[in-house]
């Protein structure tokens, strides 16, 4: 006799009993923006619904998290001022620092995650120092994301979360972390971040596209599936303690083997061209907005994701409050 699997799909009520991947709003990680400035909260045009704000503005979008029930947001500094050294980056008056210390003395329920990358703060948009060639120098580079990760702990940062794609980054700022007693302040990493067009929105919001050539010296190629696992074991040996991979969906083959390979906490990085698809497709009436974000979030928890990054978070909230 063949076995009906349908028996187990008949109603709601059983398939409410079998399911067996989890979506909770614990699980979200909501990017924000913060720029340099005042009176700012320009909508990001290739992202609907992503603002930049000013430190001045960032309550509407903060209490409505709050109000949402979400509890983990991962931030993005654009400064007024940008140079060959990212010197803003790791300032103590920056704004990403500022941000950090307003944030935890107001609303110290969040988690605070600090992306740590000089792409933001360089004129020329690569996220490290660079030679006379134009190339990313990677131990010039380290001693710059270990003065901005430095910079986040005595803030106040929760996470500190490099994906600049810098080798050695890990061991670097674990060790300055360790020798100021932050040693207790976890890295989340970008350990698996491939070189990929689906960052284009992202560069816009946060103002940080190269102004010359591409990303590929390094961040990884989409063609050599072999450098993941090598680039998370590298990076957990370093003492990284959550990995991100990134982008997510076209992606979720490495995300389960990452999982499955060393069971360690993994971050799913939904990324703004991800997200940039999916509200033009719904702007324009072709599929159901909320559906289609849903069936993503459990495609990413189901591959083995303890968490997601995404800038649906808040739309996610809303359906998950919905349902309840
Ligand atoms: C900084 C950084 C990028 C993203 C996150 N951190 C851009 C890049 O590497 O070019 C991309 C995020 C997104 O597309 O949503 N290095």
């Amino acid at each position: 006799m063949y076995k009906r699997h349908r028996k187990l799909r008949n109603n709601s009520m059983i398939r409410n009993l079998v399911k067996d991947v989890y979506l909770e709003k614990n699980d979200l990680i909501y990017p924000v923006f913060i720029e340099e400035g005042e009176n700012i909260k320009n909508e990001i045009k290739s992202m609907p619904g992503i603002f930049r704000y000013s430190l001045d503005k960032i309550d509407e979008e903060l209490e409505e998290l709050v109000k949402l029930g979400i509890n983990s947001i991962l931030l993005f500094g654009i400064p007024e001022h940008k140079d060959e050294y990212a010197t803003e980056s790791y300032s103590k008056e920056g704004i990403i620092q500022r941000a950090i210390r307003y944030i935890k003395s107001k609303y110290p329920n969040f988690l605070i995650i600090g992306d740590v990358c000089c792409c933001e703060y360089t004129s020329h948009g690569h996220c490290g120092i660079l030679d006379e060639h134009g190339y990313v120098k990677n131990d010039e580079t380290l001693e710059i994301l270990a003065k901005i990760a430095l910079s986040y702990a005595k803030a106040g940062v929760d996470i500190i979360a490099p994906s600049d794609m810098m080798d050695g980054r890990v061991e670097k700022i674990s060790k300055i972390l360790a020798k100021n007693n932050f040693a207790n302040i976890p890295v989340m990493s970008y350990s698996v971040k491939y070189s990929s067009s689906f960052y284009g929105p992202f560069r816009d919001a946060a103002d940080s596209a190269p102004k010359f050539g591409d990303r590929k010296s390094y961040q990884m190629d989409f063609r050599y599936a072999g450098d993941a696992l090598s680039e998370v074991k590298a990076d957990l040996k370093q003492g990284a303690d959550i990995v991100i991979v990134k982008p997510a969906l076209a992606y979720l083959d490495i995300l389960t083997k990452v999982k499955e390979t060393f069971g360690v906490p993994v971050v799913a990085y939904n990324v703004s061209g991800e997200y940039s698809m999916v509200k033009a497709a719904a702007i324009n009436g072709w599929i159901n907005e909320k559906n289609i974000v849903m069936e993503q979030m459990y495609a990413f928890k189901r591959a083995g994701a303890n968490a997601i990054i995404t800038y649906f978070a808040k739309d996610v909230a809303h359906y998950l409050n919905e349902e309840s």
